[in-house]
């Protein structure tokens, strides 16, 4: 279907482009084939040096990623890379989660959804690491939530000699994190008491980043 895909063929399949390149950034096509249509990411377009590091390199991590968690429901199909810059996946029909509390709040169930969903995602030894970013969350046209943009995901099994466990469950926590953010922006009350704690602990070491951090802003506002 999506195999045989040339970069080249990226205009004529498609059917509208979702944003534009930019010096960072992909250019992230809609595009249909044989009836099927697919989001494509593509560092094509981006400068040569961008492109054939960095682009090749996030498109790798990004696929490895979509491998790790195949036919988990809410992570969209993956229908493979494109010459290397480029990958497709099922499109998700829906929206984002972008400025949606402007218009709606999501329900208690999408929420429960969500979390199941993490859950599932952190079972396959995987943590998103970018879930606070609202865009990244998709509310599908089944009301049901999906997860995009697995560029920044790490993998347990990269992170397995001390003390890189440490690290991988704090990417997992922050994951966990993001969705009672969401929540108590959209639905405080599925926010549990212990969640709320949770989300407002600060451990030992990260007050006393703050306490250093503070300090520091005191002082440099005493020198000017
Ligand atoms: N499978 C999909 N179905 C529908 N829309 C999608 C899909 N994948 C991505 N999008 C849309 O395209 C946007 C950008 O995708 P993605 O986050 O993967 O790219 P990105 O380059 O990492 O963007 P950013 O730098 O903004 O995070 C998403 O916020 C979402 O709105
Ligand atoms: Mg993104």
């Amino acid at each position: 279907m999506f195999h045989d895909l040339k970069l080249a063929d990226l205009p004529e399949a498609n059917c509208g482009v979702l944003r534009k390149s930019s010096n960072t950034r992909p250019t992230i096509w809609v595009i249909e084939k044989d009836g099927i249509r697919a989001v494509v990411k593509d560092f094509s377009r981006n400068r040569f040096l961008f492109r054939h590091i960095a682009g090749r390199f996030l498109i790798w991590r990004e696929a490895k990623a979509y491998g790790r968690l195949a036919g988990i429901k809410g992570v969209p199909a993956f229908y493979g890379v494109i010459e290397g810059l480029a990958l497709a996946v099922a499109e998700i029909p829906g929206r984002s989660l972008e400025n949606l509390e402007k218009e709606v709040l999501l329900p208690f169930h999408f929420f429960d959804a969500m979390e199941n969903l993490v859950n599932a995602i952190h079972q396959r030894g995987v943590a998103h690491c970018d879930l606070k970013r609202a865009p990244n969350t998709l509310l599908g046209a089944d009301g049901m939530p999906y997860i995009v943009d697995w560029a920044a995901s790490i993998s347990k099994s990269e992170f397995c000699l001390p003390p890189l466990p440490m690290v991988f469950r704090r990417f997992i926590l922050d994951d966990e994190l993001a969705i009672i953010k969401l929540a108590l922006r959209h639905c405080p009350d599925w926010v549990s008491p212990p969640k709320r704690a949770r989300y407002h602990y600060r451990s030992r070491g990260e007050r006393m980043i703050r306490v250093i951090r503070d300090r520091l802003r005191e002082l440099l506002q005493k020198a000017v």
